[in-house]
């Protein structure tokens, strides 16, 4: 097809290959994931985090171990935000350590930890958005059990943008074809794992009564 070495072209584009071999996977779970009518009310919105949770509570250490670069991976972090949300809903420490986990194939090298790590830290962008509609929705705020949708907040794009910058680094060294795969099958883990059926969470009431109900409908995106 062309002249050029097909190596090249898969690391200098691993972005743009990510991105266009991942896109069916973003639209399946964008599709799935129906997240509107879930954080319509608290409970839906609470169920979602506890899956999410589960997911993170797997992964991150395996990211961690595999990685081992703290300065680096630790900000990107989120088990915690989630952990603080599910407080603020009303979760105690034992009922979140009792939540059901995720079981998948972990990253056991850096190729596919860079792939899985994609797709979390992509997550975060589409995070802002839905952010924004739980706040209007049910009167949350990143410091007031939305923590983990604001993911790295002000510094959502700047983490972005360094964690692309590492990833194109991390190809050149690495296997491209491992990294997407890894982003794919992550992909398709976490819409599995996400989609399926609610928690039986029972109902429990905010501590200080504030949140509750719909509060507007506001537009879908931004
Ligand atoms: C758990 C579910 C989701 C995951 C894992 C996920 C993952 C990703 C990834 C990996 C990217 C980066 C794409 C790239 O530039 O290479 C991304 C971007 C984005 N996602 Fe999602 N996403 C999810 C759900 C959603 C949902 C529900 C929405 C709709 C609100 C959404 C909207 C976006 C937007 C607006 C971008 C930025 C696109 C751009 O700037 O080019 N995502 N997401």
């Amino acid at each position: 097809m062309s002249e050029i070495p097909l190596n090249d072209i898969v690391v200098t584009d691993i972005l743009e290959r990510l991105r266009a071999e991942t896109r069916e996977a973003h639209e399946a779970i964008e599709r799935d994931l129906a997240w509107e009518s879930r954080v319509t009310t608290r409970d839906g919105y609470r169920a979602l985090l506890a899956r999410f949770w589960g997911l993170h509570v797997v992964l991150e250490p395996a990211l961690a171990d595999v990685l081992d670069d703290p300065t680096f991976f630790d900000p990107r972090r989120r088990l915690g935000h989630l952990a603080a949300d599910l407080r603020l809903l009303g979760l105690d420490d034992a009922a979140i350590e009792a939540l059901p986990r995720a079981s998948m194939i972990l990253p056991s090298n850096r190729d596919q930890a860079f792939g899985a790590l994609y797709v979390l830290e992509g997550s975060t962008l589409g995070g802002q958005v839905i952010a924004k509609q739980i706040g209007r929705q049910l009167g949350l705020s990143p410091d007031h059990g939305c923590r983990y949708y604001a993911a790295h907040g002000r510094e959502t794009g700047p983490m972005w943008k360094r964690f692309r910058q590492r990833l194109t680094e991390e190809a050149r060294a690495g296997d491209p074809d491992v990294i997407v795969a890894s982003a794919t099958r992550t992909f398709d883990v976490m819409r599995l794992w996400l989609c399926a059926a609610p928690l039986p969470l029972s109902p429990v009431p905010f501590p200080d009564g504030e949140g509750r109900g719909p509060v507007a409908k506001g537009s879908q995106r931004g």
